[in-house]
């Protein structure tokens, strides 16, 4: 088994040492299941310090689970949720969002996976029409699948959009930490004026689990059935949320998210040294967009992995982890140049 860090995903990457030793701690003996144990409640308590005291929060086992049962808990099967053309719920979730709240999903393209308000009002003037699919929930990832992420003001306009015209604001915040890392903000502000968040840990160095967040907590009634009859309820809750409270511990979510966003600015920055690369989008979180040649591609992707991102144009997504090193930077560098010359 090859054990070489490439760039395909954070995904691709452990688990923090002190999310293992966390782990470990809560291996001890026997705990009450389903959430109903010490370690749940002291997680929760952590990431309630973060995003504020009335949140509600709930652990799940992934990502897609997360985002469809949060948007399950703020629609209803008439409904639309309003999101980009290149966000995860729309191209990677096999139709689960569709499938399992019933709802039609309006996709908008953007140049940046960004969504503006101006875009959204068109698809709202039949708010009230039965025989159009209602709109209810806008929803954004931040980071956006293109690695870019919202300011402050942005997000902002899009929420106080949202809310004047009835609708939720909903974050797939599977990546949340590299943006309060970029916009040097806490969790909370980086998502203020939100209703719901899907709160990342597994691509921030946890093995598995994500949180749904309900900063409006009077959305989350009745959330612990859908979460159920959504099989996304964990017996053994405590090792979840044991992983949740070490990324809590001493900001280790922070120093994670930062120490990725760091190395992919490290690695745009490099890039600007290899003449048959070009980035395709700003550098913001962990994620490096670039057009390469395709022999270049292929040839490089024997020593790092990689994935074409858009085949038709050659573009490719480079990711970095909290584990990913200089090292690991300047040895694909030098496989790209050497690649490149050899042209
Ligand atoms: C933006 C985004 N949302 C959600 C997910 C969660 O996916 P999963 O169900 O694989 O945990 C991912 C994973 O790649 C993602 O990139």
């Amino acid at each position: 088994m090859s054990t070489k860090r490439g760039f395909a995903s954070d995904n691709n990457a452990g688990v923090h040492p002190r999310v293992m030793a966390a782990l470990l701690e809560a291996n001890q003996g026997h705990a009450r299941a389903y959430g109903d144990d010490a370690v749940t409640a002291r997680a929760v308590a952590a990431i309630r310090r973060q995003f504020g005291e009335a949140a509600e929060v709930f652990f799940v086992y992934g990502g897609t689970g997360a985002n469809v049962t949060a948007l399950q808990a703020l629609t209803r099967p008439f409904n639309a949720v309003v999101c980009a053309a290149t966000s995860h719920i729309h191209m990677d979730e096999c139709g689960a969002p569709e499938k399992f709240t019933g709802c039609k999903l309006l996709t908008l393209p953007t140049p940046d996976g960004k969504l503006r308000p101006e875009q959204i009002e068109p698809l709202l003037h039949r708010i009230g029409d039965p025989h159009a699919a209602q709109p209810r929930v806008v929803s954004i990832s931040q980071p956006t699948e293109l690695g870019t992420i919202y300011t402050r003001a942005e997000f902002a306009r899009l929420a106080e959009f949202a809310h004047a015209r009835g609708l939720f604001l909903h974050v797939d915040g599977a990546r949340l930490a590299n943006a309060a890392a970029h916009l040097n903000v806490s969790l909370r502000e980086v998502v203020e004026g939100a209703d719901a968040v899907s709160f990342g840990g597994t691509k921030n160095g946890i093995m598995y689990g994500e949180a749904v967040v309900f900063l409006n907590p009077t959305l989350a009634e009745g959330y612990e059935f859908i979460r159920k009859q959504g099989m996304q309820l964990a017996s053994k809750m405590r090792f979840i949320a044991a992983q949740f409270e070490a990324l809590m511990d001493e900001d280790l979510w922070l120093m994670n998210a930062a120490h990725a966003n760091r190395m992919a600015q490290r690695l745009a920055c490099a890039l600007g040294s290899v003449p048959a690369a070009r980035l395709t989008q700003q550098v913001e979180s962990n994620a490096v967009f670039a057009v390469l040649p395709r022999e270049v591609v292929e040839e490089v992707r024997r020593e790092y992995f990689f994935y074409l991102w858009d085949e038709s144009r050659d573009e490719v997504r480079l990711m970095c982890s909290f584990d990913t090193t200089e090292e690991d930077i300047d040895g694909l560098i030098a496989t790209l140049k050497r690649a490149s010359a050899a042209r």
